[in-house]
């Protein structure tokens, strides 16, 4: 896996270039198996055609890039209305003049091949797009979370799989001795940051914030343990649900994640094309927030707030410090987290036990995103930077955030200060739970 930041004792410029190169091979890989027709086509209503996407990536990086950071004349200033994606709502991309896939390919490896002249030419620290490189990290990111979309698209695309069927994550060599869950104690501790260089707008600055003291599930929610919310009837029980949630129930007839069909007295689901048992040990998946919610109502329980998600991700109680990543300040390695879309699925339960957080919690970063309770609002003394479309304007109780990253997401963009967001309604991202219950006083 290639650095996902930069390293202070290594050369930014080197962290910069391969994060955005590991982007630039998921781009291809998720876009060169499938034909113009394929590329072109809207896949779901929720999603724009592929080729949008293609074309996005290398505007916004033009953008940032090559005229904001460089100050370099523009490359194709007339794609800017095309792929600005306020102009136009997802449904809309495919109607609009669109560049074809070959010229789309053929920009993004244009305004790439003047970014890396860019980084070569050690760039004026005196920017703050430059310092620590973070425009370059940030188009990294930005590129990785397209992939992110894009690999959603794959999933929602019918017909025979394009997407070769890779290997399945390594399974935990202990999860049956495995605590159904670890208590994290009262106390202070550091949200955000003000620190990392490459952390976005929504997650500076960092604050201190008290946090009861609760217990947390060791591990995202199962398969087998949702199953047992289906079979006792949770979906047809108002009493689990939110008052909305019940309403969206309904509406959308929901009666199990998003891709699962049932079998008999089982369930299968559709992944990348492909039909398969639904496995037990698996942490769900395309479940919506009304569902998580629902879910964690029923099993006694409820959602963790996102204080409570981050202190248990990065508090490390021996020194009173917040990391970067449950298991330290080290850049993700392969053994640390299922990310960056090297297997097509979450790791069973349990897995990644070098990825462990100090409070005993696994797989809080990649597997799957998870849902926490709260409304995507704006850390105390947040500045929007560079542009008030990235968060600023997503804050409010409309959308509800995710925490931790999935398998499909880029190691750049799965830091313990991350944050992810979307409306409670929506089950098409890799979105999954775990669930968490207050600790009484003196407990
Ligand atoms: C942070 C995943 C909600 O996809 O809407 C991509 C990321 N912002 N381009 C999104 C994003 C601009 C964003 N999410
Ligand atoms: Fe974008």
């Amino acid at each position: 896996m290639t650095s996902p930041g930069p390293d202070p004792h290594g050369s930014p410029n080197a962290a910069a270039l391969a994060a955005l190169e590991s982007a630039r091979r998921r781009t291809l890989a998720l876009t060169d198996p499938l034909d113009e027709g394929e590329l072109t086509a809207q896949h779901s209503p929720l999603m724009s055609p592929l080729a949008w996407d293609l074309a996005h990536i290398g505007n916004q990086e033009e953008i940032w890039l090559v005229r904001e950071a460089a100050g370099r004349p523009a490359v194709r200033p007339d794609l800017d209305p095309l792929y600005d994606a306020f102009r136009h709502p997802r449904a809309d991309r495919p109607a609009l003049p669109l560049l074809p896939p070959a010229q789309a390919r053929q920009y993004l490896a244009e305004v790439r091949a003047q970014v890396r002249e860019i980084l070569a030419s050690a760039p004026d620290e005196g920017n703050p797009l430059l310092k620590d490189g973070f425009v370059f990290g940030m188009l990294a990111q930005h590129e990785q979370q397209h992939d992110e979309t894009m690999l959603a698209t794959h999933q929602l695309r019918q017909g025979p799989a394009v997407l070769d069927a890779l290997a399945p994550p390594p399974a935990p060599p202990d999860a049956a001795w495995l605590p159904q869950e670890v208590l994290v104690p009262a106390g202070q501790f550091t949200m955000g940051t003000s620190t990392e260089p490459w952390a976005l707008d929504n997650e500076r600055p960092a604050h201190t914030v008290e946090v009861a003291a609760f217990w947390l599930d060791t591990t995202p929610v199962t398969n087998a343990a949702y199953q047992e919310f289906i079979v006792d009837g949770g979906y047809d029980d108002p009493r689990w649900w939110t008052p909305e949630g019940w309403v969206h129930r309904q509406q959308a007839e929901l009666s199990a994640p998003l891709f699962w069909a049932r079998d008999g007295g089982g369930w299968l689901r559709r992944r990348f094309g492909r039909t398969e048992p639904v496995p037990a040990d698996e942490p769900v998946l395309h479940v919506c927030w009304y569902e998580a919610d629902a879910y964690a109502r029923w099993a006694g329980r409820r959602l963790p707030t996102e204080a409570e998600w981050e202190k248990a991700a990065r508090h490390d109680p021996a020194t009173g410090r917040s990391r970067r990543y449950p298991w330290g300040d080290a850049d993700p390695r392969p053994e640390h987290a299922n990310l960056g879309q090297r297997y097509l699925r979450p790791a069973p339960a349990g897995g990644y036990p070098d990825g462990e957080a100090p409070c005993g919690a696994r797989q809080l970063i990649g597997d799957v995103w998870e849902w926490t309770s709260g409304d995507f609002l704006p850390h105390p003394g947040f500045t929007a930077f560079p542009y008030k479309e990235y968060s600023e304007v997503f804050f409010g109780p409309a959308h509800k955030v995710l925490r931790g990253g999935s398998f499909g997401t880029g190691a750049v963009a799965a830091r313990g200060t991350f944050r992810n967001w979307d409306y409670p309604i929506r089950r098409q991202i890799f979105s999954g739970f775990r669930t968490a219950r207050s600790a009484e006083a003196g407990q």
